[in-house]
């Protein structure tokens, strides 16, 4: 493939150059259009948007907030036509709620955000504005456009019936006084990046959900060590002056029936999403997947927290192509495997199974419910190596390679490093590339290396690693969502990038990973100012990228009636609003080739 000629990139397109203004910037020859914003209809009969007047009622009927992951799941095998899945991660209540949060003084006199009153209105649309979307999309006149009427449309949020199943399903451990049975769960919250089964159903990580909870546990009970090391509660949301199951001291298992990879079937608006418990409970970042050689399905998680570990699930069962219903609990029966690092390059993939080496009752796991619920106490005891801050981990099928995210640790001290995280006060992360061995993604014996140690190369300081044909615009730190597209070439996305810290906006960059012009990078699209880069997801195609810009204007001392833009309306009587963009080639064609 003479694309892939030594020292030639993958890519072809002018780069955008890097910086921060309010608006977002595309590679040129190419169209951002806006898809759906918050506050959009997701219905025919859904509320037109009113800021000023919104309910919980209209947005349990309206795009959420802060869209983090996007995939995408062709109907009837048409390029031109399929099932949007959204996440709406979080919501900013301070850029939502007019006339509601303002600027004050801290104790030490500097000026900061003070919110408004967390009154049960207040957080009941917060709640509505969590979860996620289904909405179908169809091409016209090669622009893509949603589909109110669309019989598989949806909206998810904290009030929606879900299962949970797996090993932790109906254990005394996430039973509570609203659902004895340990098996039925009021909705999903934090849901970051996530992925699409071989077989079309939609995965939701939930991610920071310590965050959700307030309250004190009662003295002296069993889930303290447990909650302890997930960090809960946190106390981010005032959710629990509310709704008593997010305060532990009256609901002290609910923390437990969070912090899952919740399965979707986007196909029947009325089924009921699945909490896998089998892929463990910790801060999930991602849920990508791919179909091994032998039939079996692997799936790829990061731990987003510093020093927590990266983590692999494959299936006991194999995907059947031509049965979709036989494949729908694939998800329930199989082995979690954590990750060792090694110094000599290479990597163990150990097994958290319950009853092998340290997991046992001595160390107070008495069954698998036990190892997935407390699955990172289980990695300890395992001894895997301690990351810095995993998030999206992607496998690429056309190569046998896995790419893993690790955003920042500047927790971490010198003194601290280990191989796969070698810089001490790590402000702009790095990709770690995986090598499957002989390509097959269940192997538990594998090999590393480190495809890219991010930061501004110019500084010698920062110890940047990528190619010298890297542009000034073409760096970037603290990776956090990637995809592979269509003709198995890695996009990366950020969060964190800004004017103080690196001089630039977040965004998407192309990274080469073949031949001489590996580690090379390219800037493809910048967000507005505020915003973080998520998503990205290309179409089957490799003609549309999905973007999903999140918490645009949530930059400095941002309120409703000051957000550092007006993106993307730039209208003076709406807010700033979190938004997925399609980036199509003007005339057609694949993004990122000539
Ligand atoms: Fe929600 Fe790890 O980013
Ligand atoms: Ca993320
Ligand atoms: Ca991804
Ligand atoms: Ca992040």
């Amino acid at each position: 493939d003479e694309a892939r000629a030594e020292g030639v990139s993958a890519f072809s397109f002018t780069e955008v150059e890097a910086g921060v203004d309010e608006t977002h910037h595309v590679a040129e020859g190419y169209d951002a259009d806006v898809l759906l914003r918050w506050g959009d209809k997701v219905f025919a009969d859904s509320p037109e948007f009113d800021p000023m007047n919104q309910t919980a009622e209209s947005q349990s009927k309206q795009f959420g907030y802060n869209n983090d992951y996007v995939g995408f799941i062709p109907l009837d095998g048409a390029d031109d036509h399929g099932l949007l899945v959204v996440n709406h991660e979080y919501t900013n209540a301070e850029l939502m709620f007019p006339n509601w949060a303002s600027i004050g003084k801290d104790g030490e006199g500097k000026d900061k955000v003070m919110m408004g009153e967390f009154t049960k209105d207040i957080v009941d649309i917060e709640m509505a504005a969590h979860g996620g979307t289904v909405i179908e999309i169809r091409k016209e006149n090669g622009k893509w456009v949603p589909v109110l009427d669309g019989t598989m449309n949806r909206r998810l949020h904290v009030g929606t019936e879900m299962a949970l199943s797996g090993p932790a399903a109906g254990h005394d451990r996430v039973k509570t006084n609203a659902d004895p049975s340990g098996t039925k769960v009021l909705g999903t919250l934090n849901n970051c990046a996530g992925g699409v089964t071989p077989w079309g159903t939609w995965l939701m990580a939930e991610e920071n959900f310590h965050g959700y909870f307030v309250g004190e546990l009662p003295e002296g009970h069993p889930e303290t060590v447990n909650y302890e090391r997930y960090g809960a509660p946190r106390g981010w949301y005032n959710w629990g002056t509310h709704h008593d199951r997010f305060d532990v001291s009256k609901e002290p298992n609910e923390p437990n029936r969070f912090g899952w990879v919740v399965e979707v079937d986007p196909t029947d608006p009325n089924s009921v999403p699945k909490k896998r418990t089998a892929l463990g409970r910790m801060k999930h970042e991602g849920a990508e997947s791919v179909l091994n050689k032998d039939g079996r399905v692997v799936f790829y998680c990061g731990d987003d927290e510093r020093f927590d570990y990266v983590y692999k699930f494959v299936t006991a069962g194999t995907y059947n192509p031509d049965d979709r219903a036989a494949n729908m609990d694939l998800l329930d029966d199989g082995t979690l495997y954590v990750a060792r690092f090694n110094a000599d390059g290479t990597l163990d993939w150990m097994p958290l199974v319950h009853g092998e080496g340290p997991l046992n009752a001595d160390n107070g796991f008495t069954s698998q419910a036990d190892v997935v619920i407390e699955a990172r106490r289980a990695g300890d005891l395992l001894g895997a190596t301690k990351m810095d801050r995993p998030e999206d981990v992607q496998p690429n099928a056309m190569t046998g390679k896995v790419y893993c995210m690790l955003t920042n640790n500047t927790r971490r001290k010198a003194g601290d490093e280990n191989a796969a995280n070698p810089r001490a006060d790590n402000a702009f992360g790095h990709i770690i590339e995986i090598s499957e061995t002989d390509g097959d993604f269940a192997a538990t014996k594998s090999t590393w290396e480190i495809l890219i140690k991010c930061g501004d190369p110019s500084v010698a300081e920062v110890g940047a690693s990528f190619s010298s044909a890297t542009t000034k615009d073409g760096w970037f730190g603290m990776p956090d969502n990637c995809a592979i597209d269509a003709d198995g070439r890695l996009w990366v996305s950020t969060d964190g990038n800004s004017a103080k810290k690196t001089g630039r906006t977040d965004g998407l960059w192309a990274v080469d990973t073949e031949g001489d012009a590996r580690a090379t990078s390219k800037l493809f699209f910048r967000v507005p100012v505020g915003a973080e880069m998520c998503g990205p997801l290309f179409d089957p195609t490799g003609e549309t990228v999905f973007l999903a810009v999140q918490h645009p204007g949530d930059e400095g001392l941002a309120t409703y009636e000051q957000p550092a833009t007006r993106w993307p309306d730039f209208r003076d009587d709406m807010p700033v609003r979190p938004a997925v963009v399609a980036v199509t080639k003007q005339g057609g064609g694949k993004i990122g080739m000539a």
